[in-house]
């Protein structure tokens, strides 16, 4: 039994691997996975690689190979409501793939065709605590997590989806984390800082505020864990 934590970026991942016990680092699925303790808690660190594949592929080898009971995917985002600033956090309540869509069978942007999935809830009791955490000088709001594998940069494609599906803000691998884990039944949550503002000055902005919103985010995890008595995922409501 362990909590499964995931990012996309090395600069994300490192964070977690200065600051947590590393027992053993294992070679999977052409990725490193780190077996390591915090505040009493077994985890699994992996640095999954950027986008929706990898990250589905990532979360189902946590849950399979190594146990994990419940998963958390941390890391930077594009803020798609003017309330958010840089270095904010969302706690995700829910995450789509804005990037689904398949008008021909009538199905509304992020449906899973041939399923009842679009909105993958996170866990209620992981929310709370992430919520319970504090971060100096920055918001800590919960809401939706747009997920797409393009990263969204001009103002055209954020209002195309922001029309269909409201959300806080956008990343690349939220919903296919909350995919396989809903699948599989194990809880999980999605906890982002805010690099961007998805727009045309996502690409400076993301280049300079990236290595603050992984700190940040990394803060609100560790924090959450201390917080939560080790054990709790076997536990957890999926
Ligand atoms: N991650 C951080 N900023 C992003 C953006 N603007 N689009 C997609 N993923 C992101």
């Amino acid at each position: 039994m362990s909590v499964g934590i995931m990012s996309a970026m090395d600069i994300e991942m490192e964070l977690y691997l200065d600051r947590c016990e590393i027992q053993r680092s294992v070679q999977r699925a052409g990725l490193t996975v780190h077996e390591a303790a915090w505040g009493g808690h077994d985890l699994v660190l992996v640095k999954a690689g950027v986008g929706k594949v990898n990250a589905a592929l990532c979360t189902q080898l946590l849950i399979d190979a190594f146990e994990a009971t419940a998963v958390l995917c941390t890391g930077s985002a594009g803020a798609l409501v003017p309330s958010l600033d840089i270095g904010d956090i969302v706690v995700g309540t829910d995450c789509v793939q804005h990037d689904l869509v398949v008008n021909f069978m009538g199905l509304p942007r992020g449906q899973v065709p041939f399923t009842h999935h679009r909105f993958f809830e996170t866990d209620p009791m992981l929310r709370r605590y992430a919520l319970e955490a504090s971060l100096p000088e920055h918001n800590i709001v919960e809401g939706r997590i747009l997920t797409g594998d393009r990263f969204v940069e001009d103002d055209r494609h954020r209002r195309q989806i922001q029309e269909d599906l409201h959300g806080h803000c956008v990343e690349m691998e939220g919903a296919a984390v909350g995919q396989v884990c809903t699948v599989n039944e194990v809880p999980y949550l999605v906890v982002r800082a805010i690099s961007d503002r998805a727009d045309g000055t996502s690409d400076i902005d993301f280049e300079s505020f990236l290595q603050d919103a992984a700190r940040s985010s990394s803060q609100i995890v560790l924090q959450m864990l201390d917080a939560l008595s080790p054990g709790f995922a076997s536990s957890a409501t999926p």
